[in-house]
């Protein structure tokens, strides 16, 4: 069963067990995880999803679509080779675990 970890800004880590595939956003809504608010609800039209994929994880990872891509142009917190939108990340059980760390802007 895949894991995916959201990491603070100052260490908290959250840690949950994925059952069913679904998007690292969806994820983060459903357990409250603060700073993903995620306003546009996953139609990459807000930003508000960023993460920093852990160095170690980055290669898991398809890379992030044209779309998305621009769209990492506009976060808030300065954009990183690790830069990615959290709804456009989906966890399936080819995914072993995923740990994702929130940008201290949006806390
Ligand atoms: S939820 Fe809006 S871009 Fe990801």
């Amino acid at each position: 069963m895949p894991t995916l970890t959201f990491v603070s800004p100052t260490g908290e880590r959250r840690e949950f067990a994925i059952e069913a595939p679904a998007s690292a956003m969806q994820v983060a809504r459903l357990n409250g995880v603060r700073g993903i608010e995620a306003e546009c609800g996953g139609a990459l039209s807000c930003g508000t999803c960023h993460v920093y994929v852990d160095d170690a994880d980055v290669s898991k990872l398809p890379v992030a679509s044209a779309q998305e891509s621009d769209m990492l142009e506009l976060v808030a917190a300065d954009r990183k080779a690790s830069s990615r939108l959290c709804c456009q990340i989906h966890l399936s059980d080819q995914t072993d675990s995923l740990v994702l760390h929130i940008p201290a802007t949006q806390f």
